[in-house]
Formats: structure tokens, C-alpha cells, sequence
């Protein structure tokens, strides 16, 4: 059977700036934000993780060496995991000179700063809630800071979608406030889609795991708010891998080059 589908057939794919379109601006930060708006690129996703005075910031990793100057700001914290750091001592760090000498003072944001800026710039946010074995109700305190942002009222929810690799944080989301709409990240079988569109409206796989059939059979599920499963697929960062899965017929392609990705499957 042709693994094949014009991409002719449905609308381009939405295209989705990967923490904020990792590849322009250091990611999860409002810098890279505002570089994914500068291109016109209406989704950015993030990540959301918890200091060890319970707020929320948004940053992809568990630990803040990778992507701040910690080890220097904090030699005596190893291993510096987020969870033990204040999130006024997280604001001391600089979260862009390991990308480039442009972007050094570029901070880690909290997810208050963040979703005001995604607003401020009429941007629409795939939210990831990361690790939350770490961070236990992570899932309600989230989705306070939303309300208090007004991220949750009737304006945003159509600009807002909550996922996470773990099913149990998806249907957490869905139960405690189920106007939201959620994904649900990773290639689950088929056979358990029954049972997680009773939570979710996408299944978001890596594109490696994917097949035309695989999407189809996605799709083909009702999703949590009566719609079809979406499908947003991830991290896609060259023109021929995103052609390849708009052929499949993939709702969003999830990149860190939005750019190069809107080009190749002509989204708008
Ligand atoms: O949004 C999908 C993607 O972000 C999941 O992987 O590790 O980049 O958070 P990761
Ligand atoms: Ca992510």
C-alpha cells in the first residue's frame, strides 16, 4: 500500500515553534518568542517545571545547567536541579549566552511572564507540563496561573492546548478543568486510543515513530471535546521530513526551524 497522501488533499499542517523555535533564539525564553512572532509564526510550545518555592517556570530541562550559567552563578549546588532552586535565585541566571553573546541577560521565564508575552503578542501556546513526577499537583497549579492570566475564559481557549508524555497528568488536566483542550505526547497503541480520547484531543508522536497509517487510525478516533484526534507531530527541522508528514496528514508540525517548515508544506 502507497505510504503516500497529496499533501494537496487537507489543509497545510499548523506549524508550531518548538520552545519557542529553538534553533533562532534560546529556547523557552520570551526572546524566542518574540523571534517566532517576528516570522509570523502564530503556536509556540513550552515547558513548564517547578522551583523549589512552588512557582512555575518555563524551562525544558530538569536541571539548569544546560541552559543557564548556574555552575558559575552556583558552584556549591550541584546537581542544580530546578526543584532546588528559588525562583528568585533562577532570575539571577543568564539563559542566553550559551546561545550566543546577542542574547546574554536573557532570563528563564516564569509562566506568568511567558503566557503575558505569548498574549502581548496574539500567539497561541502548546503548553508542556514536563516531569510532573517531580512536581506532584503541578497539573492544578498550572492551570491556576492560566485562570489568573486569563488564559482559561473563552477568549484564550481556543489558543491554548496542555500536553504532556504522561497520561495521568493528560486526564488530570481534562478532569479538573475539561474546557481546556490537551495532547497527549508520545505513539501509544491503537488499541488504547478508546481509552485516552475519553481525556485528550491529540495524540503527539515524534515523526519517526509515524506512518500514514498510524495517522489515519488516530484521526479516525473522537477526541475529548467531540472532535477528531489531531495529530501534532514533533521535531521536524527540514523541508523534506515536514513534506513527508503532511503527506500523512498530520495536523501540526511541532519544529525549531518554523521558517523552513511553513515554507516546505505551505502553511500560511
Ligand atoms: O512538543 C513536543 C516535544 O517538545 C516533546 O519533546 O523533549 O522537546 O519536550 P521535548
Ligand atoms: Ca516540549
Amino acid at each position: 500500500a502507497s505510504d503516500v497522501r497529496a499533501v494537496e488533499v487537507g489543509d497545510p499542517p499548523t506549524v508550531i515553534a518548538h520552545r519557542g523555535g529553538s534553533a533562532y533564539a534560546p529556547e523557552n525564553t520570551l526572546a524566542a518568542v518574540d523571534k517566532a512572532a517576528g516570522l509570523g509564526i502564530r503556536w509556540v510550545e513550552n515547558d513548564v517545571q517547578r522551583t523549589r518555592d512552588g512557582k512555575l517556570v518555563v524551562i525544558h530541562d530538569d536541571n539548569l545547567r544546560r541552559t543557564t550559567d548556574v555552575e558559575e552563578v552556583f558552584p556549591d549546588r550541584a546537581p542544580w536541579k530546578v526543584k532546588d532552586f528559588t525562583a528568585a535565585e533562577i532570575a539571577r541566571l543568564d539563559a542566553g549566552s550559551w546561545f550566543g553573546p546577542a542574547y546574554a541577560g536573557t532570563r528563564v521565564p516564569t509562566l506568568e511572564q511567558y503566557v503575558r508575552r505569548v498574549d502581548r503578542n496574539h500567539q497561541k501556546l502548546l503548553l508542556e507540563i514536563k516531569n510532573p513526577e517531580l512536581y506532584p499537583g503541578i497539573e492544578q497549579q498550572t492551570l491556576k496561573v492560566l485562570a489568573n492570566e486569563s488564559w482559561l475564559d473563552r477568549q484564550h481557549r481556543s489558543k491554548l492546548i496542555v500536553q504532556s508524555f504522561s497520561a495521568d497528568t493528560v486526564r488530570t488536566v481534562h478532569k479538573l478543568k475539561p474546557d481546556v483542550r490537551t495532547g497527549l505526547l508520545g505513539t501509544p497503541n491503537v488499541a488504547d486510543l478508546p481509552g485516552y480520547a475519553q481525556f485528550t484531543d491529540q495524540i503527539n508522536p515524534s515523526h519517526s515513530t509515524i506512518s500514514t497509517g498510524y495517522v489515519s487510525a488516530v484521526q479516525a478516533f473522537t477526541g475529548a471535546h467531540g472532535k477528531p484526534l489531531e495529530v501534532f507531530t514533533w521535531t521536524v527541522n527540514d523541508a523534506t521530513t515536514a513534506r513527508r508528514v503532511a503527506r500523512y496528514g498530520v495536523d501540526g508540525i511541532i519544529t525549531n526551524t518554523p521558517d523552513v517548515v511553513r515554507n516546505a508544506v505551505g502553511a500560511p
